[in-house]
């Protein structure tokens, strides 16, 4: 079986109902990244940079896959599907894809702030994660979200996945955020890529096809080039 790497982007989730972060509309205009997502905002205003992951978290749980996210799981009849995403959501999972890795983090996820840093599970049930959740040893609980200037744990990870590829689609990822963008450096020279975006999105390789549409329909328009 052929190697089918994925890598996702916000975009993939968008017909979902989960906005993108730089679209028009998206997160990052309603949202200073420095307020929210850096370290330095957890230490400065932890409530805020808590209750911006708790509504993520909420709306997570009122979305479900769209035709893409479902697209991508029935082609693991045909390919070792291997999706690295810098999604946080957990769409891949809920239809049925069996290999993700999460660049980024996962909402549904908490970690300790102590010197080991145990990664638990959230439970719908207790959906919000606040000031004053410790872990069993007794450390404040933070999301499991790579900030920005934090470093990106899975990416040795993820090169490996992406230097085994045969086939490599890009989907929904503007592409502007290192190191995930520099991955594509990593695939084989001269194999097949697929660039699934409604937008114009910048992407030096060779052999680059590109799909100018939303996941849904890209995703099986992709079908037809591979299968
Ligand atoms: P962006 O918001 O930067 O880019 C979203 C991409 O999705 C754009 O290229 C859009 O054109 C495209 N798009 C919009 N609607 C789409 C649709 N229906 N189908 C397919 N594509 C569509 O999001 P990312 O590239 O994922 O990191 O952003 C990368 C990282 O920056 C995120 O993981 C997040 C963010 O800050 C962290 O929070 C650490």
């Amino acid at each position: 079986m052929k190697t089918l790497v994925i890598f996702t982007g916000a975009g993939m989730s968008a017909e979902s109902g989960v906005s993108t972060f730089r679209d028009a509309g998206g997160l990052w205009e309603q949202h200073r990244i420095e307020d929210v997502a850096t370290p330095e905002a957890f230490r400065r205003n932890p409530e805020l940079v808590m209750r911006f992951y708790n509504e993520r978290r909420k709306q997570l749980l009122t979305v479900k896959p769209n035709a893409g996210h479902i697209g991508l799981a029935e082609l693991e009849y045909h390919f070792n599907v291997q999706i690295i995403t810098q999604n946080v959501d957990n769409l891949h999972e809920r239809a049925g894809s069996s290999n993700i890795l999460h660049l980024h983090g996962e909402l549904m996820k908490a970690r300790s702030t102590g010197p080991s840093a145990e990664v638990y599970d959230i439970q719908p049930e207790k959906i919000e994660l606040n000031i004053g959740d410790k872990c069993p040893k007794g450390y404040q609980l933070r999301p499991h979200i790579v900030w920005f200037g934090e470093t990106v744990p899975e990416f040795e990870n993820a090169i490996r996945i992406t230097e085994k590829a045969d086939i490599l689609a890009i989907i929904g990822t503007s592409m502007q955020v290192y190191p995930a963008a520099g991955l594509i450096n990593y695939a084989p020279t001269g194999i097949p890529i697929y660039l699934i975006d409604p937008n114009e999105v910048n992407v030096y390789a060779k052999n680059v096809t590109v799909i100018r549409k939303g996941a849904s329909e890209g995703v099986a328009e992709l079908k037809k080039f591979i299968l």
